[in-house]
């Protein structure tokens, strides 16, 4: 049995996701652990919401809260859409967790004490009109790079470099947009990752199956000379974890917390020390999914990313990891996906535009978003939302095929044999055919989800189904049946049985469904089908099913329109 660790990127606290974050993190990486589980394997799938910084603090002030109840709330928002989504996570932890904070000061003593890190007394940029100094996200401007003109201080949203709040051209401040700014001295500590560089691109180097998206990212940023600068790893904020030397204080750092970008992705690994708590597990629970050295060496470890989280993820993190001359365990894969466009223009968090989360499932159950979604998922290029395509995928993939599939042959069962599996006849060569060709399709299935390419499987997925209701069309029972029962008792006996079949090789895309299958199939039996014939067999001879309700309901040209008009504007 293999071990699986599943991150996906953690998403900032602040505010609901739209679908575009959702097709670029979480979503495929619930794909992906469901299928391992689905597959036998041992998995742990994890996830958190990313609290401290700039995001969650102006977020907190614009809702008139303290940052701590304002993260607190958040958070179980964020948590109920996601089982909304029916996203697996083993846990869903709080970057803002008593093991971070443990953790990440940890980490920074390691760094310390390997001579990693340097105290830079720098200049920064304070805001008179704000009274205080504008870290990251609290200073926006021309990126340098690009020439966007609303890159903020952390990063270029459109080029993805990271910058420093001083990079930008024409910098203003986000709060109250006052250009009235001075450059002040403040001490702070610094990563000395520059140093690194030699280490970090042999890592990259042997990486030979990593997606072009992700090496490339990751090489530019490596190659370009800056991408691997020192960075500045506090922050003079109020929200954040305390600078500390592990568990003693940092002379001069008093009043600082750590960057962001710094203790984030260590709460990968602080999740799993959380999840332990939560399930009530001593330390060498999540130890031996983290730590090479307590039986960590044989887990397989994915993280899954939008591509503005790829420089963090193939140089920042790995550079704590590495500096900490500790046996942590280091990402084998990264997933990283290019970015859902809505209807002609770009989802915007800050400008409120596109489909929300909670809005989405206010509309549509998760099945057909997951659909859309995954089987829309941006890998090769950036890809886009509209209303018409979803409705067309929806209504043909989800009702015209798997769902008609369902209903038809449950239905023309119950009319003349009854609700039981019907015993008569036996497979001929259209059985056998189309045994032998699913067969195929569900090892290229295999490959293309063990590869986690997400659009090919969802392709492929389709395609098994098309071939359930090429064959039901084509030895039509319900004609069968006049002439010779009992080859139509045979037909649908296989039919019937791959109902369930669908149901297990589904479940990873479309969960509610599959277990909607199931249950009308009254069978538990979700194991995968290695065997196929053997797995066509399953539901034998007399076996009780009941007709399941209608699984997809079709949208409509009135529907689709109206939720059209009604995403069009900006929320509010
Ligand atoms: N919150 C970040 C974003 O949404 C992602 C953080 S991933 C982690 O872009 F590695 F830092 F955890
Ligand atoms: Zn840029």
């Amino acid at each position: 049995m293999a071990r699986h660790l599943i991150t996906s990127a953690i998403p900032y606290i602040n505010g609901i996701k739209h679908l575009g974050n959702l097709v670029g993190s979480q979503l495929p990486a619930d794909l992906y652990a469901r299928y391992q589980r689905g597959r036998g394997n041992e998995v742990l799938f994890l996830c958190a919401t990313d609290e401290h910084g700039t995001p969650a603090e102006l977020a907190a002030k614009k809702a008139g809260k303290p940052v701590a109840e304002y993260c607190a709330e958040m958070h179980a928002v964020q948590a109920e859409i996601a089982r909304g989504f029916r996203l697996s996570f083993d846990h869903f932890g709080r970057s803002s967790s008593p093991q971070n904070h443990e953790l990440t000061q940890h980490f920074a003593g390691k760094l310390a004490e390997n001579g990693l890190i340097r105290e830079v007394s720098e200049s920064q940029i304070y805001s008179k009109t704000d009274g205080r100094f504008l870290p990251d996200r609290y200073i926006e401007g021309i990126c340098p790079n690009c020439g966007y003109d609303k890159a903020r201080g952390d990063q270029c949203e459109n080029c993805t470099k990271q910058l420093d709040p001083t990079d930008l051209i024409e910098p203003r401040s986000a709060i109250s947009g006052s250009t009235d700014l001075e450059v002040r001295e403040t001490k702070h500590l610094y990563l000395m990752q520059a140093g690194m560089r030699g280490q970090l691109n042999d890592w990259i180097d042997s990486q030979e199956d990593w997606p072009l998206l992700t090496t490339s990212i990751a090489r530019k940023w490596l190659n370009d000379g800056d991408g691997l600068q020192d960075r500045g790893i506090t922050r003079d904020l109020d929200w954040g974890i305390p600078v500390r030397r592990g568990k003693e204080p940092w002379p001069g750092m008093e009043g600082k917390v750590f960057y962001v970008w710094f203790d984030a992705p260590i709460e990968y690994i602080a999740c799993a020390g959380e999840w332990a708590e939560a399930t009530g597990q001593d330390d060498a629970a999540w130890q031996r999914w983290w730590r090479t050295d307590k039986g960590a060496d044989d887990v397989r470890y994915t993280q899954f990313m939008g591509k503005d989280n790829v420089p963090f993820h193939t140089l920042s993190f790995p550079a704590t990891i590495l500096g900490s001359g500790e046996p942590w365990k280091l990402v084998d894969y990264i997933k990283s996906f290019n970015y859902l466009n809505y209807d002609g223009g770009q989802f915007s968090t800050s400008q409120g535009r596109g489909v929300f989360m909670d809005q989405a499932l206010d509309i549509l159950p998760p099945d057909y978003w997951r659909w859309w979604l995954l089987s829309h998922a941006p890998e090769s290029s950036d890809s886009e939302f509209t209303w018409k395509n979803f409705q067309t995928s929806v209504n043909k993939d989800l009702a015209d095929v798997l769902g008609n599939f369902v209903s038809r042959v449950t239905k023309f069962c119950r009319s003349k044999f009854g609700e039981a599996v019907p015993e008569a006849g036996t497979f001929g060569p259209e059985e056998h055919a189309l045994i032998d060709s699913l067969t195929i399709r569900l090892r290229n299935y295999e490959t293309h989800m063990e590869a986690m390419e997400v659009r090919k499987s969802a392709a492929e997925l389709r395609g098994i189904w098309v071939a359930g209701n090429e064959y039901l069309q084509s030895v039509a029972p319900w004609t069968t049946f006049k002439t010779d029962p009992d080859k139509a008792a045979a037909q649908i006996r296989l039919a019937l049985n791959l109902v369930r079949f669908y149901a297990v090789l589904s479940a990873p895309f479309v969960p509610d469904a599959a277990s909607d299958m199931l249950a009308a199939m009254q069978t538990v039996d979700d194991s995968w089908p290695d065997d196929v014939p053997a797995a066509l067999s399953v539901l034998e001879p007399g076996h009780i099913f009941t007709v399941p309700e209608v699984a997809f309901a079709k949208i409509s040209d009135e529907q689709r329109e109206d939720w059209q008009a009604r995403f069009s504007g900006v929320r509010t």
